[in-house]
């Protein structure tokens, strides 16, 4: 390998001038969105997929999907394994560009605006992402450092503006009493309840969360759930799309779900009306039956 390091001296195209501003006014993107797309500047749509398809090496990850997501909506992604839920959390996230469709989020439309500024405006919780954060680090720190790709050089100023929503978010996510525990200590239950207060700390106006419930033993599967039900009634919390594959993880207070197999969509819609049988046993490729109580759902083989 050459010196990768030493990054490409080649003329990068110029930015866009005076960008960011000097102000600390932080990242108001939108202003500047009314330029060339005026079909989908409907401000209550955060997530707007057109015919979306990704492709890698000859094979399709997901295949022309279509959907909207609407800011007060909470919505489950559900399927097997593979069949694309995080190909498509990706595209939500700006962290993937379709091969083929058109994508807008938070009303940017993918391909046509910096991306980085866009990813500032999304909380993201993916096992990937936390693979990455540092064991010693303390809770309070990861937690706070979320900010600092937003405010960076004002990271001073706002200081302890950022430690205490960081706290609010530990304690309202039930990890109050871990903030001086270094990361690395905690229990897969304890980790998972910091990184989303992680991604909730920049106050994105979405909130993607992938398989969040997963390695978790029963009871902290049912005390997150149960968080994400008491966010999911938060007026105030972003709009929302939970990844999982068992609808055991579904939180009440979820409003509409997508079910996918082999990158397509089974069905999409109000959550009660798409998490059926039948939807579930073809997204799944066995008969299964699903039973609904109490604002939760099950799901077994079909005798
Ligand atoms: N970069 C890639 N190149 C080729 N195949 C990929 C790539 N990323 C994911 N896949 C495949 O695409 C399919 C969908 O993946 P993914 O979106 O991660 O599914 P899910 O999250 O539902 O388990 C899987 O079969 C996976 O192996
Ligand atoms: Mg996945």
């Amino acid at each position: 390998m050459q010196s990768a390091s030493s990054s490409a001296p080649t003329a990068l195209p110029p930015p866009a001038p005076a960008f960011p501003p000097a102000s600390g006014a932080a990242v108001g993107a939108g202003a500047d969105s009314n330029a060339t797309h005026p079909d989908t500047v409907d401000p209550d749509v955060v997530i707007d997929v057109v015919g979306a398809s990704v492709v890698r090496g000859g094979k399709f990850l997901i295949r022309d999907i279509s959907w909207r997501v609407e800011l007060d909506e909470r919505w489950v992604v559900l399927g097997p394994n593979g069949a694309g839920k995080t190909t498509l959390l990706n595209i939500a996230s700006a962290r993937l560009h379709p091969t083929s469709g058109i994508v807008h989020i938070l009303g940017e439309r993918l391909g046509r605006v910096d991306v980085t500024e866009l990813r500032t405006r999304i909380g993201l919780s993916t096992v990937s992402l936390h693979d990455r954060i540092p064991t010693h680090e303390t809770v309070l720190d990861v937690v706070v450092t979320a900010s600092y790709a937003v405010v960076g050089r004002f990271r001073e100023r706002y200081e302890s503006a950022d430690e205490r929503r960081a706290r609010a978010l530990l304690a309202q996510l039930g990890a109050g009493s871990l903030l001086d525990r270094a990361y690395g200590t905690l229990s897969e239950g304890e980790r998972k309840r910091v990184q989303i207060a992680r991604a909730l700390m920049t106050d994105p106006e979405l909130l993607l969360l992938d398989e969040p419930a997963a390695g978790l033993d029963l009871g902290g599967r049912e005390d997150l759930v149960r968080r994400l039900a008491g966010l999911a009634d938060d007026p105030d919390a972003p709009a929302m799309v939970v990844v999982t594959h068992h609808v055991e993880e579904i939180p009440a207070g979820f409003t509409h779900a997508m079910l996918l197999r082999d990158g397509g969509v089974v069905a999409q819609g109000l959550l009660r009306q798409t998490i059926t049988s039948e939807n579930l046993s073809e997204a799944f490729g066995l008969p299964l039956q699903v039973t609904y109580a109490d604002g939760r759902f099950g799901a077994r083989a079909a005798s």
